[in-house]
């Protein structure tokens, strides 16, 4: 099966994610009167625009503003021998205003009251979202002349750091950097034409990567085409980029497996400043926060306003509803799916019975192991000690509903392990010999073990077979409702994010288990955040060719060229799953029309959503932006945020009830100066009698590039149960493509232009906060989420 075909390349961000020590930020105050203090982000809005023509404006402004900050600070320090300048982290001052500060609760409660300033938030801690595939999606390799255009296009990485003495990295052949570029390179890492920056944003630390995850997505979104790449004979082909032309700027805003807002936010306000065209988030939390308690909402919409697209992963906590992170409509929230290779792996029991599970195992096969169930139930290290285990194969049940990694029997010399995943679709990489099976498959061999006095067990190496079902939805990856703006679908689509090859660093073992010593250039993980670079690289592809489109026209462009996914089984709540479909490249630098939208749309649909209009009057820096009829806290009159001229339509409606909702969209026409195109509608065949969707008019003719025309969309019918979701299709096509509209919903076929999705999530989980079952979280979250939530929406 190990045939020549390129590989496709992705980062992992796993569910199991094994407890990392969460980077805290917390200070104890033994100093500061036992009040503790914890970094917070105090968020000022848009920078005052630089009075100083003479030198240079971007020394001057910070000049400017950083007093300000220490001024703003020191009215508000409890302790009169505590000075501003102990307490800031980071001032940001290039693309935005704000900083970073270690406060206590009653400081951060006197700012935040405060004329100018925006919001005061704890600084999270976030994750990189770990777990082949440009094939897979179509893309062709970049020919040899259309590099130097992909040349001009920066990708900025916002992830663990980057390894440049990897292959893919090489700048062999490649120009200087455009002339606009800033950035600069921090210790012990020495940029090329390739990597042209690279920062750090944990005091004097290198932008080096010691974890693996960010020259993983770097790789995956720009790395150079590498032939003969495998990971010990698995996955074997060449490794590449979307954009194997195009440069790498690397802000290393996560250290030891957090990523903190403060530093993330430092990041976005130099990515912006240095000059990137796209920014690659694959960093994510459990759950979506307010826009304005969000350092990646406030760090995208900033780059927005300066015409660089944001696209991130969509998290993966795909086990309940609602967890889709990464929201703000001003960026791509990207989910996961699955490629056409899997691996698979078995272990043949004493009975003969064979159990196919996954993992990626290219250790030699271990015969007739004995299988032992650990005595305490438990494959923590502390409970394997001794040499009870060695030589042995260990069945870890999962811990208080955790997986296991397998780095106790590792420890515990055990020969092999058989662990339980709740993600049987992935394959993860072991530091020793072993599989993941499915909790149903465990019990089984709990069975077996049970019924004979010595069971054995014989485990070899990993397969690779080809999956036909792909693309399907990975079970990790977060669905939507989006919690914070309902009448905007998140996901907005999905791409390759199961078992990807990419770079590695040398400077962390493949399992990510510290006493693996194994070392490779190319390792392969699965995650949400594999599947984020593959859309952060087709959106630099875009760019490549449409250098003066908006951040929104490029996310329009991805969008509506999705295709429909592979959805075995009961498919009613896909659309919440993956959004429009799967990324693909190599339509989306031509959709024929696109929908468009500026910073005064996005505030628009804020104030919309009940944002306070002095709040955002400091974001954007300008008082012509104050909400229209905006009482306060009561939403504009008649406005609703699924006005906003998305490429997808979301409504929430009540179980069962009639309801009619329109929404006015208008498209842009970048195809051929003229033409004109006509609709149809795609309603599954289950929402037929259901739904009714008016599209007006119904025929739009273009004279000329650019020009811009309206329509609108009106749905009505009876909202299905609870819990179930309608998805439907507009689609506006022209007589210069072959259209066929399949009926049934699966095979939508979209090569025609201008495909529109639109998706009706019908729900109603989170109206009512007692339902918060469904959505899995810890109370005080919960309420904190809701709490702000509900005012913000109204409820
Ligand atoms: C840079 O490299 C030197 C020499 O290898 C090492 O001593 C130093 O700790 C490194 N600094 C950082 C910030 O990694
Ligand atoms: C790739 O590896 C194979 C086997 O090791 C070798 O035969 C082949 O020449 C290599 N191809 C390239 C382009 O290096
Ligand atoms: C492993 O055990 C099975 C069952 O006892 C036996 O049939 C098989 O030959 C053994 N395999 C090896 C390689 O010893
Ligand atoms: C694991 O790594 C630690 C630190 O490198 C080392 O001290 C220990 O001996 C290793 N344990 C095993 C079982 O290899
Ligand atoms: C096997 O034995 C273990 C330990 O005695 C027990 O907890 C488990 O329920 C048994 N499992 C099966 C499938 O028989
Ligand atoms: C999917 O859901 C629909 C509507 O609830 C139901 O009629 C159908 O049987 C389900 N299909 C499968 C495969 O479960
Ligand atoms: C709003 O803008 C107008 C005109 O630019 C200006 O005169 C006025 O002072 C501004 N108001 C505030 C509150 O900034
Ligand atoms: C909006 O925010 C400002 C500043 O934080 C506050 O003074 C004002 O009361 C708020 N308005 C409403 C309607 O909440
Ligand atoms: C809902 O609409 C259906 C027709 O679509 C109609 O028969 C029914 O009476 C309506 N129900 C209500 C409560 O308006
Ligand atoms: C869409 O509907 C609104 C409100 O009914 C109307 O004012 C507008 O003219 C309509 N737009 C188009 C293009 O029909």
């Amino acid at each position: 099966m190990a045939s020549s075909r390129t590989l496709l390349l992705l980062l992992l961000v796993t569910v199991s994610a094994a407890a990392r020590p969460s980077a805290s930020e917390t200070t104890t105050g033994g100093d500061d009167g036992g009040k503790e203090q914890v970094v917070y982000v105090v968020y000022l809005g848009h920078l005052p625009s630089s009075t100083d023509a003479s030198s240079d404006p971007e020394e001057a402004l910070s000049a400017a503003v950083v007093p300000t900050h220490h001024d703003l600070l020191n009215q508000v320090l409890d302790d009169a021998s505590s000075s501003a300048s102990d307490r800031i982290l980071h001032s940001y001052k290039r693309s935005l205003n704000g900083f970073a500060a270690r406060l206590t609760q009653q400081e951060a409660q006197k700012l935040s009251s405060m004329d100018g300033v925006v919001s005061v938030f704890p600084s999270k801690t976030h994750r990189p979202l770990t777990t082949r595939s440009w094939d897979f999606l179509g893309l062709p390799q970049t020919p040899k002349e259309e590099l130097p255009l992909e040349g001009e296009v920066i990708i900025g990485m916002l992830d663990t750091g980057l390894w440049p003495d990897s292959p893919s990295f090489s700048d062999e052949g490649f120009g200087p950097p455009p002339s606009r570029w800033k950035g600069v390179c921090h210790q012990n890492f020495t940029c090329n034409n390739k990597v042209i920056g690279a920062r750090s944003y944990d005091q004097g630390s290198s932008p080096l990567d010691d974890e693996g995850h960010g020259s993983h997505t770097a790789s995956t979104v720009a790395g150079r085409a590498v032939v003969n790449v495998s990971f010990y004979g698995l996955a074997a082909g060449t490794a590449r980029g979307a954009v194997p032309g195009a440069r790498l700027a690397v802000y290393k805003v996560c250290v030891g497996g957090g990523c903190s807002d403060a530093d993330i936010l430092a990041g976005f306000d130099d990515a912006i400043a240095d000059g990137v065209d796209v920014i690659s988030f694959s960093i994510g939390s459990k759950l979506p926060w307010p826009y304005f308690e969000d350092a990646q909402a406030i760090g995208s919409f900033h780059a927005m306003r300066r015409g660089v697209l944001t696209s991130a992963s969509a998290g993966n906590s795909g086990l309940s509803g609602g967890r889709v992170c990464n929201v703000a409509p001003w960026m791509l929230s990207v989910a996961a799916s699955s490629i056409d290779r899997r691996f698979v792996d078995s272990i043949v029991l004493g009975n003969g019975q064979t159990i196919v599970g996954a993992s990626i195992n290219t250790f030699p096969t271990i015969t007739n192991a004995t299988l032992a169930f650990p005595a305490d139930g438990s494959c923590d290290p502390d409970y394997l000690g001794g040499s009870l285990y060695k030589g042995k194969v260990v069945l870890c049940p999962p811990q208080n509903g955790h997986p296991n990694d397998g780095s106790g029997p590792l420890l515990a010399g055990a020969a092999g392990v058989v662990l339980v995943s709740r993600a049987p679709d992935i394959a993860f990489t072991l530091a020793l010999p072993g599989l993941t099976v499915t909790q149903d498959q465990f019990d089984q061999i709990m069975a077996y073990v049970n019924s004979t006095s010595n069971p054995v067990g014989t485990i070899g190496r990993t397969e690779t077979t080809t999956d036909p079902q792909a693309p399907v939805p990975a079970s990790f990856s977060s669905p939507g409702p989006n919690l914070i703006t309902p009448q905007i679908l998140k996901p907005d689509l999905s791409a390759p994010g199961i078992d990807i090859i990419a770079s590695w660093s040398m400077l962390s073992s493949p399992s990510g288990v510290p006493n693996d010593t194994r070392r490779v250039q190319y390792n392969i993980i699965s995650g949400t955040s594999m599947a984020c670079p593959h859309v952060s690289g087709a959106a630099a592809y875009v760019k490549s060719f449409h250098r003066d489109w908006s951040p929104a026209m490029i996310m329009s462009a991805l969008i509506t060229t999705a295709t429909p996914m592979n959805t075995p089984g009961n498919s009613s709540t896909t659309a919440l799953k993956y959004g429009a479909g799967q990324l693909n490249p190599s339509k989306a630098h031509d959709p024929g029309l696109v929908y468009d939208a500026s910073e005064s749309d996005y505030v628009a649909m804020l104030c919309a959503q009940g944002y306070n209009a002095t709040q955002l009057a400091l974001v954007t820096g300008s008082n012509t932006t104050a909400c229209p009829a905006n009482n306060g806290s009561a939403s504009a009159a008649g406005a609703s945020p699924g006005d906003l001229n998305y490429p997808t339509m979301a409504a929430r409606v009540e179980a069962g009830k009639n309801f009619t909702v329109t929404f006015p969209r208008t498209v842009t026409n970048v195809g051929a100066a003229t033409g004109a195109y006509a609709v149809r509608v795609v309603l599954p065949f289950y929402a037929e009698n259901d739904l009714a969707v008016e599209v007006s008019p119904s025929r739009l003719e273009f004279s000329w590039q650019q020009q811009k025309l309206s329509f609108n969309v009106t749905v009505s019918g009876v909202a299905p149960a609870e819990g179930q979701v309608h998805a439907a299709a507009v689609v506006w096509f022209n007589d210069q493509h072959e259209v066929k509209v399949e009926f049934e919903y699966k095979q939508w076929d979209e090569r025609c232009a201008g495909v529109n999705l639109l998706s009706f999530s019908l729900h109603h989980s989170v109206q009512d906060p007692t339902r918060v079952t469904i959505i899995d979280i810890d109370s005080q979250h919960w309420q904190h989420l809701v709490g702000s939530w509900a005012t913000k929406v109204g409820l």
